[in-house]
């Protein structure tokens, strides 16, 4: 395939589409301002006509681009050429049946499964779309990049920048608004962290302008070839069930990447024929971060063909700002009031189906300690998805026997504090991280046993509680 020729970019408002090269460098339509996608021209170039030849590249895992999980599909991301690609091996992640999950949140056992995004390099789902956006960045020369964070994209960025030595990595955080090991990882890196007073929502429209001011390349989900790396996850789930589409994806909201990527590879997927039918897409939003659910739930905003309703999100925005009201949940990662990409998530529950539902911290924390039981831990905001999967059930909209997908978006190491304060013996700690938010119990709690240090104490310990 002529990769990168047959790419360029496009206007998602139906009544605009404006189209831009690929190598342009833009966060958004310069007539109308909406979101832009990368397009790819299928006729000029010889497209993927079955998942065979995604198969055959196991073949060739000795070539770096044929081990990522992301560039074993580049025929479906063509934007890049081989020799601008950055790659760290991202994507070798899981797709694991969950059976202990899966009794938790009410579906048949062999029904649930958990695609492991934890697994990658920098330990989050991030590394699919930084491979991408950062690859472009380096297609064009930038020689900075930036963006704003609660944590796990700055930990990503910052990685891609000292592995590859190519760019200097500028992230925004909000204050006392990142977990320790998102943190401890931008610091090691060697990015250039920059605290500023608000939230991430603050952080976000900020670093827009610093990026426009001081011509830094912006790597949020705003950028639409962080998303071409993310339609990957599907591409993973669907070759590790067999190349079977599964009935439901669950996923976390924050600032609706994830979510926007995945419609857009379903749409493309069934377009070139590679799929026969879509599945259903349920995005779960914290409680206290709830933008999404709001909006498509209660206030009923469709993408409409494009045509969104742009009022009732002005309409809301207003009220948040008159309540002065900030996002706050444990979930640090999704604690996002206005996601950037509000219109490509319409767009994808459109095309899938979708439904939003809001889950609270106790539901997450409950849900994160059951996928830890089982082996595989994950961060607050991740376990949003399971915790959806069980309310989706006990609605009766998820059917035991639906195959359903749950993306672990972070690993368990991200956040350590939520982790020890839920599972810990002190009440005071408790309070001060889980209470102070609401929560009065953790239902799946392992508690530490403290013993003096004696054997016939520690014998006795372990006959009781062994
Ligand atoms: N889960 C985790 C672990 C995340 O870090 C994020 C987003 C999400 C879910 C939400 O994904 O934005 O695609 O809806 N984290 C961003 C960050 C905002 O800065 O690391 P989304």
């Amino acid at each position: 395939m002529n990769f990168r020729e047959i790419a360029y970019q496009e206007c998602i408002r139906v009544d605009c589409r404006k189209v831009y090269a690929v190598d342009e460098v833009l966060t958004g339509c310069l007539e109308c301002g909406s979101l832009l996608d990368v397009k790819y021209d299928w006729e000029s170039g010889p497209a993927p006509e079955s998942w065979a030849m995604f198969q055959d590249k196991w073949s060739q895992r000795f070539d770096p681009l044929a081990r990522s999980g992301v560039w074993r599909f580049h025929e479906l991301l063509p934007f890049a050429l081989r020799e601008q690609i950055v790659t760290v091996g991202e994507g070798q992640t899981i797709l694991q049946q969950a059976d202990t999950v899966s009794r938790y949140a009410g579906m048949k056992s062999g029904n649930l499964f958990l695609q492991y995004e934890g697994m990658n390099p920098s330990g989050s789902f991030k590394d699919n779309g930084m491979t991408a956006a950062f690859s472009h960045a380096r297609s064009v020369g930038s020689q900075r990049a930036a963006c704003a964070s609660t944590g796990n994209t700055s930990a990503s960025l910052a990685m891609y920048c000292a592995v590859s030595q190519q760019m200097k990595a500028v992230i925004f955080i909000g204050s006392g608004k990142i977990a320790y090991g998102k943190l401890s990882q931008a610091l090691e890196y060697g990015a250039l962290t920059v605290q500023i007073t608000g939230d991430f929502d603050d952080a976000m429209l900020r670093v827009r302008e610093v990026c426009k001011e001081l011509d830094i390349y912006l790597v949020n989900s705003i950028n639409p070839f962080r998303l071409e790396g993310q339609k990957t996850i599907m591409y993973r789930v669907i070759e590790s069930l067999g190349w079977e589409v599964p009935d439901w994806i669950v996923v976390p909201g924050g600032n609706l990447g994830n979510s926007s990527s995945f419609g857009k590879a379903f749409i493309e997927l069934f377009e070139l024929g590679l799929i026969d039918r879509v599945p259903r897409l349920a995005v779960i939003n914290a409680r206290g971060a709830n933008t999404l659910h709001e909006l498509y739930e209660n206030r009923s905003m469709r993408w409409n063909d494009g045509r969104i309703d742009r009022s009732i999100q002005q309409q809301y925005y207003q009220e948040l700002d008159a309540d002065q009201k900030k996002a706050s949940t444990i979930a640090s990662a999704i604690e996002i009031n206005r996601p950037v990409n509000l219109d490509k998530c319409l767009r994808a529950l459109d095309y899938c189906a979708g439904v939003v539902r809001e889950v609270s911290d106790q539901d997450m924390l409950d849900a994160k300690a059951q996928v830890g039981a089982g082996g595989i831990g994950c961060e607050p905001a991740s376990a949003a998805s399971v915790a959806g999967v069980k309310l989706l059930r006990e609605q009766g909209i998820i059917a035991a026997s639906d195959r359903v997908v749950c993306i672990l978006t972070g690993h368990q190491l991200k956040d350590p504090t939520a982790t020890v304060a839920y599972h810990t013996t002190d009440q005071k700690k408790f309070n001060e991280v889980l209470g102070a938010r609401g929560m009065t119990r953790a239902n799946y709690a392992n508690r530490a046993v403290a013993v003096s240090n004696d054997l016939d104490e520690i014998i006795r310990a372990i006959k009781i509680y062994g």
